[in-house]
């Protein structure tokens, strides 16, 4: 784990599409950091939460992608940035129930429609830009510093 004066707990994951064996793990390593630090247990619910949504859209729709946690006093933030086919119409991406999940991710559970509109729900800030045929990406915002709640 990389820490320093200026920027922080900084820690970059790297997440493969089609990987359902790993699934999962990234976020719950994310769970564990913020664990082991300390965050709020409100706040590690929430990120955890938006992570596990962000991580299983890299691996149902993309070819792969990173999640870069990065902590300071005043804010958790994740950042992922995907390559894959990006999302044609974001908001409908956004809306929810709406999913292009296969039948066989369906049939594994997944599909809903409500992993974007979970993340939007849960953090502070959220971001997300996208450029068909070649990838997305998120930027998901938690703050720490109680004064500066949403
Ligand atoms: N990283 C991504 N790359 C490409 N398409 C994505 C990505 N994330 C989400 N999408 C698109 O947005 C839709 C909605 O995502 P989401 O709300 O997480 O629902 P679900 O994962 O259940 O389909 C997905 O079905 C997919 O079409
Ligand atoms: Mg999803």
């Amino acid at each position: 784990m990389k820490m320093s004066e200026e920027n922080g707990l900084l820690q970059r994951f790297e997440i493969t599409g089609g990987d359902f064996g790993n699934a999962g793990k990234t976020s719950t390593s994310i769970k564990e950091i913020l664990q082991e630090i300390g965050i709020d247990s409100s706040i590690i619910i929430r990120a955890s939460i938006a992570a596990y949504e962000a991580e299983m859209n890299v691996v149902m729709y993309a070819r792969r992608g990173v999640l870069t946690l990065n902590i300071t006093p005043e804010k958790l933030h994740l950042k992922l940035e995907d390559e894959g086919p990006g999302i044609e119409n974001l908001d409908m991406a956004m809306q929810e129930g709406f999913s292009t999940a296969t039948d066989e991710m369906r049939e594994m559970g997944f599909g809903a429609g409500m992993g974007l509109p979970n993340i939007k729900r849960n953090a502070d800030k959220f971001d997300i830009s996208s450029i068909p045929g070649k990838g997305t990406s998120l930027g998901i915002t938690f703050c720490l510093n109680q004064t500066e709640k949403k």
